[in-house]
């Protein structure tokens, strides 16, 4: 089988490795994939976005599958198109990839069908959106552009001051374009998070080992938010007891859900979860892996990627053996100084070869890298991801940092407290 990977990051990364493990598969191709990707698959000079031409590219070049990662390829229609050329593909079609692309419809599915969620409002008129942050009388509230815009449309605002100013730049000043048009203004929520990731096909639903992500910039919490500075898995407040609520409550109801919708869900369905006083709480969907969350539960994937994902598209996941190593595994990503904001690109990144640590102690997992005269360099702001496993999470942490000392760029920024609130969790 020829397999394309539609993306560039550490998550196409993780999926094109563990693909690799595939006896089935003779031949990997990523569009438009990395440095890193290089070493592991044939990179096609296409973006990720350039949905005509992928699909004309795995048309000509005799793709037997298409695995589609990115938000914006699905949300454009991608594995349509593939299905029209005849390619079968990973990942939900336009209609179902809406689960993700507007929150305006994800926030009405879950009321409609009485999927546990923040309480919320949405508005698509400036004026009444201020009319009704004026009677909001608890604090924080959480202001969410409809559609994507790169992780960043969520905003947590401490006070109606801060509140009316947010929706007037999101609603007026266009500060997320067009995906802030329409805006979801939702109750504030406290509790651990979990990601889920769930292989669906529309009828059945396997989840995977769940996991951690740390979204802030910096340690402790603070800073920013980005797209993930690191990972663990599984996540330690993730209980059997917990599972099999959120089993009940959330990803059952949520694929019949889709599916009553006349929207059948394929792929990977993201749960991103938070366990509040009142139960396990839905606060978004991704219509897609998460990242750097696939660093961490892949690796930890016993069964052959492959095989799962075909049995997602043809309908027979419920045939197919999915299991987990009860390993625990640890991602602690390497950003570019500044990143989420201005970082520089082009700085050369030492302790490689051929993109991967000598002592094979942990994998490198590349986001943001590329090769100038030969030279690996940085290209994105984030850049790498460093996996560990172990026998407990102690023991993947401590491999994972100990390996990503031995890589080096100039201006390189990771937090030194990934997994630390895990490790000391009391669930
Ligand atoms: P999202 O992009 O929807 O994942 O939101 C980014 C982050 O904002 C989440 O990981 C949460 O930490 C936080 N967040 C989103 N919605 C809420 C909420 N209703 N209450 C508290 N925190 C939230
Ligand atoms: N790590 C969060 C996401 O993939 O959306």
């Amino acid at each position: 089988m020829k397999v394309l990977v539609v993306g560039g990051g550490g998550r196409e990364h993780a999926i094109i490795r563990k693909l690799k493990e595939s006896p089935k598969i003779t031949a990997l191709y990523a569009a438009p994939g990395n440095a890193g990707i290089g070493y592991d698959a044939t990179c096609v000079p296409i973006k990720a976005t350039d949905v005509e031409a992928i699909a004309d590219w795995a048309a000509e070049n005799r793709m037997d599958y298409v695995v589609v990662t990115p938000d914006n390829p699905l949300a454009m229609g991608l594995v349509d198109l593939l299905e029209e050329k005849g390619i079968p593909a990973f990942g939900p079609n336009k209609k179902a990839a809406v689960i993700e692309a507007s929150k305006a419809f994800s926030k009405g599915l879950m009321k409609k069908y009485h999927i546990p969620t923040a309480r919320y409002e949405t508005f698509s008129d400036v004026e009444k959106a201020k009319a009704y942050l004026n009677t909001c009388d608890t604090w924080p509230m959480v202001l969410k552009a409809d559609g994507l815009a790169l992780g960043k449309g969520v905003l947590i605002c401490q006070d109606k001051a801060e509140a009316l100013t947010a929706i007037e730049e999101m609603m007026v000043g266009g500060k997320f374009g067009a995906s802030g048009n329409t805006v979801v203004i939702e109750e504030f929520l406290i509790g651990p998070e979990v990601s889920v990731l769930a292989f669906t096909d529309g009828e059945t639903v396997v989840p995977m080992v769940s996991s951690m992500d740390h979204k802030r910039a910096l340690d402790g919490d603070r800073g920013l938010n980005t797209g993930g500075m690191g990972t663990v898995a599984p996540n330690p407040y993730y209980t059997p007891e917990i599972a099999q609520i959120c089993m009940e409550t959330i990803f059952e109801p949520t694929v019949a859900a889709m599916k009553a919708e006349g929207r059948p869900f394929k792929g990977c369905l993201y749960f991103g979860l938070m366990l509040a006083p009142d139960g396990p709480t839905v606060i978004e969907y991704n219509c897609r892996f998460g990242d750097p969350e696939t660093q961490v539960v892949l690796p930890l994937l016993e069964s052959d990627l492959f095989t799962v994902m075909e049995a997602v598209t043809q309908g027979r996941l419920s045939e197919v053996e999915v299991s987990f190593s009860d390993r625990n595994a640890a991602c602690v990503v390497l950003a570019s100084g500044g990143y989420p904001e201005h970082y520089e690109k082009g700085k050369a990144i030492t302790g490689l070869a051929n993109g991967q640590l000598s002592g094979g102690e942990a994998t490198v997992y590349h986001a943001g890298t590329s090769l100038k005269e030969g030279t690996l360099v940085t290209s994105g702001g984030r850049v790498l991801g460093v996996t560990a496993m172990g026998t407990d999470l102690k023991e993947a942490l401590d491999k994972a940092y100990t390996a990503a000392e031995k890589i080096a760029f100039e201006g390189l920024h990771k937090r030194s407290d990934i997994g630390a609130r895990a490790l000391a969790a009391k669930p």
